[in-house]
């Protein structure tokens, strides 16, 4: 049996991804930053024998991440997945148009929320058999990348790529493993019906591209179908 913190797990693809892995026989911490109003999620806990349980993160609020690295202090972490993520609209991330509360958010929640998560669950990490650290970032923010780009939400990934990939170079010498994941497309509240994916099949596909890991794939930027993703 894996254990699998995730982040974000009260919808989207962080709730898929936790039902997924609980389905699969793995044990799931899953931290949302309200519990309470986390209805599906306690659902599936309650239903998990066990397997899952629901715990409270706001990625955004060291205090926060700080209290649930002390409420989960026993338990060794196989694989971390860094989910939680927002996006402020496009209107308001223009170069026409900043919001730049908005881009102190976007920054705060998924660079820094992270690298928080990282800090304090590393001791959890160091103690798992996988010791995964799965980010999940955004095709948006690979130079690549050759469409409209919001650019608060772009270079909140792209500067959560850079710390992923001087993370696994710092730690090269352990078996730690940093990847970012971009996760396709997806159904969900932040793209809309607009976007390819279901969030039940990217999930599926996500937890394949996430057990197929190796420590060659530390410091790499892959896709959810396990493909490299250019830079
Ligand atoms: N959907 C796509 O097409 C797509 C594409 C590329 C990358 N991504 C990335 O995939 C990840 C999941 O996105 P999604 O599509 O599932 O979006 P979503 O449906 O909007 O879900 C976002 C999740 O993040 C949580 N969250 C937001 N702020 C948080 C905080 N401060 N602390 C803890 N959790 C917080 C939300 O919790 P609440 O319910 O409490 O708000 C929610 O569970 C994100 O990192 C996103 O950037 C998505």
């Amino acid at each position: 049996m894996t254990n699998i913190l995730i982040t974000g797990a009260a919808r989207g693809l962080g709730f898929e991804l936790a039902r997924q892995f609980a389905e699969q026989g793995e044990r799931v911490y899953a931290t949302c930053r309200n519990p309470q109003a986390a209805e599906a999620l306690r659902n599936v806990a309650e239903a998990s024998e066990g397997r899952l349980t629901v715990h409270r993160m706001d990625v955004g609020d060291m205090a926060s991440v700080k209290a649930c690295a002390e409420e989960l202090k026993d338990v060794d972490i196989d694989i971390l997945i860094n989910n939680a993520g927002v996006w402020g609209g496009l209107d308001t991330q223009t170069f026409q148009n900043m919001d730049y509360d908005n881009w102190a958010r976007e920054l705060n929640i998924m660079l820094m929320g992270p690298f928080r998560v990282m800090q304090n669950f590393l001791p959890h990490v160091r103690r798992g058999h996988d010791k995964k650290i799965v980010s999940i970032t955004s095709q948006t923010a690979a130079h690549a990348y050759d469409h409209l780009i919001g650019y608060s939400y772009a270079t909140a990934k792209a500067g959560l790529n850079r710390a992923m990939t001087a993370l696994a170079q710092e730690m090269q010498d352990e078996d730690l493993i940093f990847t970012l994941l971009h996760p396709g497309w997806i159904k969900t509240d932040m793209a809309g019906d607009v976007a390819d994916l279901e969030p039940a099949d990217a999930a599926r596909d996500n937890i394949v591209a996430i057990r197929n890991l190796t420590k060659e794939d530390s410091g790499k930027f892959r896709k959810w179908d396990g493909g490299i993703h250019p830079w």
